[in-house]
């Protein structure tokens, strides 16, 4: 049996094979519908042989998500009622881990117009802005979490790990890249706290080893508690978490008693770095998708801020094969926990080879199963013929504005619908 096909033991989780969906939004909501929604695309990922679903970024508390089409799972009846997706999931033999999280300082409630006038609080900060995002929070409420608060949050994952292990869920996985809040916390580029949680790459984790310990105190110690690392790329000449501070990171999460750890590259800013591909097009050619941007930012200049985010974000960071190997490499060999790849991982050679060289234990693909929701049976099977994902990022804006979690590139579309795939 090849490695792909071998079980892997993650935490209290036994995962039926090595290959996982990279969280990638699903634009379910919170709405009464949500567990149907997510249940349309996961149970068909686990019908064609998928190991492990990681759903999508989900928020905490009840302001902090950065999109409309993220769930909360701000309360025990919420997260429970998600649990009929978990039962059918499960019966297609697959696993699901919930990841969870806050948006910081890219909260909705800061830039999306109908959201951000029905603010109740001020967006959570680590510290205060730098300086270079001043001008763009000009008016926005900002707040400095305090030492106490910071504990309280770190209840709030526990308590949240709690309920997804009693709705079904396999385990968690901390939002803790992509510039989302607890990403601010291991940035020196957002914490420049004097508090225990700021200052030595050891004391910006430790937002790390709390929550991790209150997931244990209320989860149990065994429930698969896993976390991102980032290695942050951008911007140049600006404090930010070096390739070496994120592996010192990755010991950190395995002494802290994390199951398993996925080490990525990411920019400071939530712009296209975490997935390199074009610059999405979707945002002056989809319809829908211009209607939507207009009413999440009707004034200019907020608007142009967010299309230059991707057109730079676009253009800087061009898709690359693999373009995680030297991170999750190096992480591997630092650490005894499972280690996730994830990152432009598209062939099933790519797969087979970061397994058998013992280079990671665990391979995600996050938007060909937006483009292709029977990819794992082609990757299980070995067979290299069809290729869905352009890695466009016509998805992106989708997901930023709430909208459903598929794939948006018109030219894929148009491809599945000449193979007879389009509607699986
Ligand atoms: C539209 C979109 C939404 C994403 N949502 C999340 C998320 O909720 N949480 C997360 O950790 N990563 C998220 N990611 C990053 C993916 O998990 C993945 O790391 C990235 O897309 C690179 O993998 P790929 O080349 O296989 O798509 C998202 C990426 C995209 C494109």
């Amino acid at each position: 049996m090849s490695v792909l096909h071998t079980p892997l033991r993650i935490g209290s989780a036994t995962i039926r094979n090595r290959l996982y969906r990279a969280p990638v939004l699903e634009g379910a909501g919170s709405g009464p519908d949500a567990a149907a929604a997510y249940a349309k695309h996961f149970v068909a990922n686990a019908r064609h042989g998928v190991g492990l679903i990681i759903q999508g970024n989900s928020c905490i508390y009840d302001e902090g998500r950065t999109s409309p089409g993220m769930t909360l799972v701000n309360s025990r009846e919420r997260v429970l009622a998600l649990g009929a997706m978990v039962e059918a999931v499960h019966a297609e033999g697959a696993s699901v881990f919930l990841q969870i999280g806050h948006g910081g300082l890219y909260a909705m409630e800061a830039w999306h117009e109908p959201h951000a006038s029905h603010r109740r609080d001020p967006i959570l900060a680590v510290s205060p802005l730098p300086l270079m995002l001043r001008p763009v929070f000009a008016g926005i409420p900002v707040h400095v979490m305090s030492t106490d608060e910071v504990h309280a949050m770190a209840m709030r994952f526990g308590e949240v790990a709690a309920w997804a292990r009693e709705a079904g869920y396999d385990g968690v996985q901390l939002a803790s890249a992509n510039a989302k809040l607890l990403d601010q916390f291991l940035s020196p580029f957002y914490n420049r706290r004097t508090d225990e949680f700021g200052g030595s790459v050891e004391r910006r984790a430790r937002v790390l080893q709390v929550i991790r310990d209150a997931i244990a105190a209320r989860a149990g110690n065994d429930y698969a508690c896993t976390v991102k690392i980032p290695v942050e790329k951008a911007p140049p000449m600006r404090p930010r978490t070096t390739f070496d501070e994120a592996m010192r990171m990755c010991e950190l999460v395995e002494d802290w008693g994390f199951h398993a750890v996925t080490p990525v590259e990411v920019s400071v800013f939530p712009d296209t770095t975490l997935a390199r591909g074009g610059v999405p097009k979707s945002l002056w050619r989809n319809e829908a998708i211009k209607r939507k941007l207009r009413a999440a930012a009707p004034g200019r200049w907020r608007r142009s801020l967010l299309l230059a985010g991707y057109v730079v974000g676009g253009r800087r960071r061009p898709f690359e094969p693999v373009w995680n190997r030297p991170i999750f490499t190096t992480a591997k060999r630092r650490v005894s926990i499972p280690v996730f790849a994830v990152g432009g991982i598209r062939t099933p050679e790519e797969v087979n080879g970061i397994l058998d060289a013992g280079d990671a234990d665990m391979v995600g693909l996050g938007r060909p199963f937006y483009a292709e929701p029977e990819l794992a049976e082609r990757v299980l099977g070995g067979d290299p013929a069809h290729r869905s994902c352009r890695n466009s990022n016509m998805c992106v804006p989708a997901q930023m504005l709430g909208m459903k979690g598929v794939c948006y590139n018109p030219e894929v579309r148009r491809e599945r619908v000449a193979l007879g795939r389009a509607s699986s």
